[in-house]
């Protein structure tokens, strides 16, 4: 069995295994109130609190969506709120057999000393925060930084972001929240697929040290890295099969299969893209479930469909549950358009 103690470790196995079960992935809805004020915005909605409750309550109440999804990571705002009908979403996934989550970092600020670079806010008072969470319902939690290609990324910026990440990964297990390990490289750029490989693959080895030092139980994490793909402004783009190649060529280099899944964010491709890039992933056994934590990959269509109005909702929902769907499909190796 696992080497560190702490009288979470065993619900922190169990919660990793349900959200890597196959044929399911993560709901990503964790949009902080100023990112969910440009949604809104999008739609031509103001950014009040009814209106991301309204929202957030078409997306977790679509009939059906656990057969898809295993987790769901809400912001803060979320986790405390309940459906118009007064039951807590909290128990509203429960009932889903979908696991809460909560985004526990406070954001990006500049580094000073760096390259124009960012590090992530949020380990001041996290373990009370945790715990808080955990009494609220929460069983893991998210922590998103980021490393910028174009910035350099520099060797401190790097080593911030893996220390940063090990600190939090830490202090959630302690909480018994299942950490989700997300250190964003950001898709923009115009470098090639190749150097995104190898910053990729930086950033892991660094990431894993840092995690080993802080004697963070790897059965007990997830990982949300970004597919490796050329720079957005690269002036061709890669097959899914490239992009499948080149990630899991980096996955295998660097993630001990200990780790029990591998949740994809999104990053700003299109729907259909997601899909079929994790698709192509899922073509062959991989030693980790390999999966998606998508936000803007299943929600777009769903925010168009709706509009604010209540009765596009059934609408929006079958838009959701159609996403969720060939995320299932693909996460099984099983997808075709
Ligand atoms: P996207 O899938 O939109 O990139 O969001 C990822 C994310 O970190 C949300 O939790």
């Amino acid at each position: 069995s696992v080497v560190r103690a702490g009288s979470y470790t065993d619900e922190l196995l169990k919660t990793a295994k349900t959200i890597a079960s196959p044929g399911r992935g993560i709901l990503a809805i964790d949009e902080s109130n100023a990112t969910a004020g440009k949604r809104l915005a999008s739609i031509g909605l103001d950014n009040t609190e009814e209106n991301r409750q309204a929202y957030r309550q078409l997306l977790l109440t679509t009939p059906g969506l656990g057969d898809y999804i295993s987790g769901s990571i809400l912001f803060e705002e979320t986790l405390y709120q309940s459906t118009t009908d007064g039951k807590k979403f909290v128990d509203v996934l429960r009932d889903q057999n979908i696991v809460p989550g909560i985004k526990v970092d406070k954001g990006l600020v500049p580094l000073p000393g760096s390259n124009n670079e960012s590090w992530c806010q949020g380990l001041d008072g996290l373990a009370s925060r945790s715990a808080e969470y955990y009494k609220q319902g929460a069983r893991f939690a998210k922590w998103r930084t980021v490393v910028s290609i174009p910035c350099g990324p520099s060797a401190l910026a790097v080593k911030e972001a893996a220390w940063g990440l090990a600190r939090y990964a830490a202090i959630s297990q302690d909480n018994g929240l299942v950490p989700i390990v997300e250190p964003e490289i950001l898709l923009d750029g115009d470098h090639p697929i190749e150097r995104t490989l190898e910053v990729a693959e930086r950033v892991w080895a660094e990431v894993f040290y840092y995690l080993a030092e802080n004697n963070v139980v790897f059965e007990g994490i997830l990982l949300k890295p970004s597919m490796v793909t050329p720079g957005a402004e690269h002036k061709e783009k890669a097959s899914p099969d490239t992009i499948a190649k080149y990630t899991l060529t980096m996955l295998k280099r660097r993630v001990p299969p200990a780790v029990p899944g591998i949740m994809f964010l999104s990053g700003g491709q299109s729907e259909v893209e997601a899909t079929l890039n994790l698709h192509a992933m899922n073509q062959s056994p991989n030693p980790w479930h390999v999966s998606f934590s998508y936000a803007r990959a299943l929600q777009n269509t769903v925010l168009k469909t709706w509009q604010g109005r209540p009765e596009n909702v059934d609408a929006a929902q079958r838009a959701l549950l159609i996403r969720a769907k060939a995320n299932s499909l693909a996460q099984l190796g099983k997808y075709s358009a």
